[in-house]
């Protein structure tokens, strides 16, 4: 058994002496005195943690918070063209995926035809050509692979345009054919100076107006069907000897009008 330490003994009963007067003064400031005390301990607490340097972190954090969310002027001015210009390519992403419902089904011209067709249109080498409702690109990639021009084909159908631009790219034609997929009728084509077509009589009635707008000598190109009112100024019928059955016409701009 050890004996306890003197040293140890002196400062604990000191400690108790101390406790006891504290608790004996405690007593003495009463009620009111306690309270007041225990306010003045809480406020010394609190403006201790007031000043805390993990407080003055949050202080930083939170005014760099306000300032995303309140902006100064220029910083408004300048969300506001960054929304701008993101609300247009919305728009404009929005048009080239549109997927509006097509106004004739896809059936794609034979190939012979194809050639036949881009023969009547008497190509020259800085021509221009479009295909209007383009389908799988094969008039598009043709005209840029056999003559060396621009062409650029328009369809509404998404799977239509993924086809197309996957045929340019097999046949390494990118530099001269673009693939858009937009609405035929609501496309500017009057830089064009040959346009095909495989669509229907009431759909090249409708685009009439705008085709007999084209320069002077443009060609316009029909598989299968006439527009109504215009005199075709040259008419193709597939005989025995080709290799697909049907009509192409062909119309320079400006065309004669037809009384039937
Ligand atoms: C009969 S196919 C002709 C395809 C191609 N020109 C050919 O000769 O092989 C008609 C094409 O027009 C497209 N089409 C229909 N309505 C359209 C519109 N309003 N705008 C753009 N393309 C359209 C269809 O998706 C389809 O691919």
């Amino acid at each position: 058994m050890s004996l306890p330490d003197p040293k140890r003994q002196i400062q604990s009963g000191s400690q108790l002496n101390e406790r006891i007067m504290l608790m004996k003064w405690f007593r003495k400031i009463g009620g009111f005195g306690r309270t007041a005390l225990m306010l003045a301990v809480m406020a010394i607490l609190a403006s201790c943690t007031a000043n805390s340097p993990e407080r003055e972190d949050e202080k930083m954090e939170s005014s760099s918070r306000s300032s995303v969310e309140q902006p100064n002027e220029a910083s408004k001015a300048e969300s506001k063209s960054d929304q701008e210009s993101k609300d247009k390519q919305a728009a404009e992403g929005d048009q080239e995926e549109s997927a509006n419902d097509p106004d004739v089904v896809f059936v794609p011209t034979p190939q012979p035809a194809v050639e036949k067709m881009l023969e009547m249109a008497n190509i020259e080498s800085d021509d221009l050509l479009y295909d209007l409702g383009c389908g799988d690109g094969r008039i598009v990639v043709t005209a840029a692979k056999k003559y060396g021009i621009e062409a650029v084909g328009i369809d509404i159908d998404p799977v239509r345009v993924k086809e197309a631009r996957q045929r340019v790219k097999e046949n390494d034609v990118e530099d001269l054919v673009t693939i858009k997929q937009r609405d035929l009728f609501e496309v500017d084509f009057s830089d064009a100076d040959v346009v095909t077509l495989y669509l229907l009589p009431g759909l090249n009635k409708k685009l009439k107006p705008k085709l007999a707008q084209l320069e002077p000598g443009s060609r316009i190109v029909s598989y299968d069907f006439e527009m109504a009112g215009a005199k075709p100024d040259e008419v193709y019928k597939s005989s025995s000897g080709d290799e697909w059955t049907g009509t192409i016409y062909k119309w320079v701009v400006p065309w004669e009008k037809e009384t039937k």
